[in-house]
């Protein structure tokens, strides 16, 4: 944990979901989970198209023991802050990524006890995480939460289930999107640089249909 970033309350978080997730990395293997890339290369050459500085603060949301981490660390990458709902997967991670480059927060998104007190970031990315919020509060404190926490002129990256998309992840029901979808929840602060549709082949050998999304923030 970094001195800079205290840990969440877990008195505030919602049990039946945390208990949801630590039991997902608890029962699989990394990579055996339904999510997992061997290389997270759409996200990684999004991150490269900001051109941002290698010290820039990089905020990984919902992060869960993504190789993504790995290979920004291998990049140069070394000021990341790893952030999730499961201590598990934090724990998983800080495990196989050590504490030089990566600060680690236990949270919720929807219901902020620790990030809405951070420092702001350059780049705040999000892989597989908004689609599993259903509820219009819970939507809402996420895109609340991103604009309180994304520095003017840093970058968003979103990588949602499209409309295409599964139905179900982890056993969850989840809420599709399209870039249009992303850009109203944002708002007219944020540009869109980037976006496409990827084909995401699961460790079962089954197809997950995302939408991968790249803003600035202008205002
Ligand atoms: C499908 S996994 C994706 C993990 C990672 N982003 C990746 O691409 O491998 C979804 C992640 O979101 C986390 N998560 C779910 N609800 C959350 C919440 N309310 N706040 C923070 N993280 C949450 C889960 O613990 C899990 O690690």
């Amino acid at each position: 944990m970094n001195t800079k970033d205290t840990p969440g309350d877990c008195c505030s978080m919602d049990t039946s979901k945390n208990s949801h997730w630590n039991k997902a990395y608890t029962d699989k293997e990394t990579e055996k989970l339904g999510w997992y890339e061997k290389e997270a290369k759409p996200t990684l050459d999004l991150i490269k198209d900001c051109n941002l500085p290698k010290d820039t603060r990089i905020l990984n949301v919902g992060v869960g023991t993504t190789t993504l981490i790995d290979d920004l660390i291998s990049e140069g990458y070394s000021n990341l802050i790893a952030t999730d709902l499961s201590e598990k997967a934090l724990e998983i991670l800080k495990e196989r990524c050590g504490t030089e480059n990566v600060s680690y927060i236990q949270d919720d998104l929807t219901n902020s006890t620790t990030l809405n007190t951070i420092s702001q970031v350059d780049l705040w990315n999000d892989r597989a995480v908004l689609h599993f919020f259903l509820k219009e509060e819970e939507k809402q404190a996420y895109f609340d939460l991103l604009k309180k926490v994304v520095k003017i002129d840093g970058f968003v990256i979103i990588a949602t289930f499209n409309l295409n998309g599964a139905l179900k992840c982890c056993g969850l029901d989840l809420c599709r999107y399209d870039k249009a979808m992303i850009a109203e929840r944002l708002g007219e602060d944020f540009e869109l640089v980037k976006d496409f549709d990827h084909t995401f082949i699961n460790p079962a050998g089954s197809p997950r249909e995302y939408v991968y999304t790249l803003f600035q923030r202008k205002k």
